[in-house]
């Protein structure tokens, strides 16, 4: 096996772990065709949502603070260029910390702000407490034009959900990475604390090549978790006029039972 930097290979098992499509990208399309260019989208990661987005025709600048996970869009972008004209040109990539980010450092698509800001998949989690939460959400807003609309996807765990959370370690699948040919399993342990309403979730991801030594990555990461109220009354903060307020990606209803809040909000 030939030596991968950890940034790399957590990057590459991001992408394997998501080979199970969350079903958000078409309510991303759809909003991008509503509202036009250019798009943001905060926390980027690999180019899940980004790239797309882009392959659909529209401008699209992604922030993200983690180096290895852009390259790995960049690549992505420039194999996903390959059958769709001038894709890369479309999409700008920005290492930057997506809550303190500002219009001047998303380059000049970006002066008259944009149409649609994008957080998808949780991403507000990883944002350590409820401080720097409330100011991602005042970020987009600041990048919005008159008019554009902010889009911010979070899971919502019910209470069953949480009282799994107590550190246990569990099997969550075993794949083959068609990338290296590698056997990959992962296994994960979720610790649950109320007070902070902090989960910290540990991934262990064990590979090996056929036949040959196994490799072990692991990653901590702490989720705080938010409610669909805090989501609105951030919204609100941040002078923001909160749409609607969804349990799923199809933007139903949201209830009691909602494992989702999907919150799409407006500039004035
Ligand atoms: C769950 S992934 C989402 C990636 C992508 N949006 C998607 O839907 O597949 C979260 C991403 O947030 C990024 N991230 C976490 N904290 C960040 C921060 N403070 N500023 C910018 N990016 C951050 C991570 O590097 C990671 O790429």
């Amino acid at each position: 096996m030939s030596v991968e930097p950890r940034d790399a290979a957590l990057a590459r098992l991001y992408d394997l772990d998501l080979a199970e499509d969350p079903g958000d990208l078409d309510l991303y399309l759809a909003l991008a065709e509503r509202t036009g260019d250019p798009i943001v989208e905060l926390a980027v990661g690999t180019g899940r949502v980004a790239i797309p987005l882009a392959a659909a025709g529209h401008h699209v600048v992604g922030v993200d603070a983690d180096a290895a996970m852009l390259d790995r869009a960049q690549a992505r972008a420039a194999a996903a260029g390959q059958g769709s004209a001038r894709l890369t040109e479309r999409l700008r990539l920005v290492r930057h910390d997506m809550v303190a980010v500002h219009r001047a450092d998303l380059g000049p698509s970006l002066a008259d702000g944009a149409g649609l800001a994008i957080l998808a998949l949780n991403s507000i989690l990883l944002l350590a407490d409820r401080a720097r939460q409330r100011a991602v959400i005042a970020t987009m807003g600041s990048l919005l034009a008159p008019g554009g609309i902010a889009a911010i996807d979070v899971w919502l765990p019910q209470i069953d959900d949480l009282a799994r959370f107590d550190g246990r370690l569990s099997l969550e699948w075993l794949r083959i990475d068609d990338e290296t040919g590698r056997e990959v399993i992962k296994q994960a342990a979720a610790w649950y604390d109320d007070a902070s309403r902090i989960v910290t979730l540990t991934t262990i991801f064990d590979e090996a090549d056929p036949g040959g030594a196994p490799r072990r990555w692991t990653r901590s990461d702490a989720l705080r978790l938010i409610t669909a109220d805090e989501l609105s009354a951030f919204a609100e903060d941040a002078g923001l006029i909160v749409e609607r307020l969804a349990g799923d990606h199809d933007l139903g209803e949201f209830g009691p039972g909602s494992e989702r809040a999907v919150l799409i909000a407006r500039r004035p």
